[in-house]
């Protein structure tokens, strides 16, 4: 499929997936196989990219004791996830792009990424929820990364544990339209 053929129809779909995904903290013990896990991560090369270039690197861990390991340097980290995918930028890829040191592209294509997996998790069943409160530094020395590779998020994953609390984002929140502005005309 191009980007010209839309959604093939399923329009109502998307925009359902989109209004009904929420971050599932609560999660069972039950690993996620690998093919909800490939496909999770698949997604995540069709989300937007500044240049269109590719230059985060994601690490996967699936080992209880890493993952355990993972929530002690995690303050963020609420649920107990059956897989995480740490999201990172490659700065030295960055700096061979060309992309200026502070320009938000890179960081900004870690939140397109991270959306489209949770999309996806969401789709598939999956629950899944962001993190981005944990040490720096902690996580890079546990997944051993090199220099210059920065983790930046970590998307939790797992399946849903059949006890959720009640749903929160009905608090009032704000109508789309309280945030937007109109051009002058
Ligand atoms: C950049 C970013 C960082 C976040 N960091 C955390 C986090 O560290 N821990 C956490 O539990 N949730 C985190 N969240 C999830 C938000 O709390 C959540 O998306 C928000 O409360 C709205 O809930 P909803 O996504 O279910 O609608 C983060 C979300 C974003 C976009």
């Amino acid at each position: 499929m191009n980007g010209g053929e839309g959604a093939g129809g399923d329009g109502e779909a998307v925009l359902r997936a989109i209004r009904t995904r929420r971050v599932v903290r609560a999660l069972a013990d039950t690993p996620v196989g690998p093919e909800q896990l490939r496909a999770v991560l698949d997604s995540a090369r069709f989300a937007p990219h500044a240049g269109n270039r590719r230059l985060h690197r994601y690490v996967v861990v699936t080992r209880p004791g890493l993952l355990r390991a993972l929530r002690m340097v995690s303050p963020g980290m609420l649920q107990r996830p059956a897989a995480a995918v740490v999201v990172c930028v490659d700065r030295d890829r960055v700096r061979a792009y060309g992309f200026p040191e502070h320009n938000p592209g890179p960081y900004i294509d870690v939140g397109t990424a991270a959306a489209t997996m949770l999309l996806a998790a969401h789709g598939l069943g999956l629950g899944a929820g962001p993190v981005t409160s944990f040490s720096r530094a902690a996580v890079a020395e546990l997944l051993g990364l090199p220099d210059g590779v920065r983790p930046e998020l970590i998307v939790c994953l797992g399946h849903p544990s059949p006890q959720q609390p009640p749903p929160v984002h009905r608090r009032g929140g704000p109508a789309w339209d309280d945030l937007v502005r109109w051009e002058r005309s």
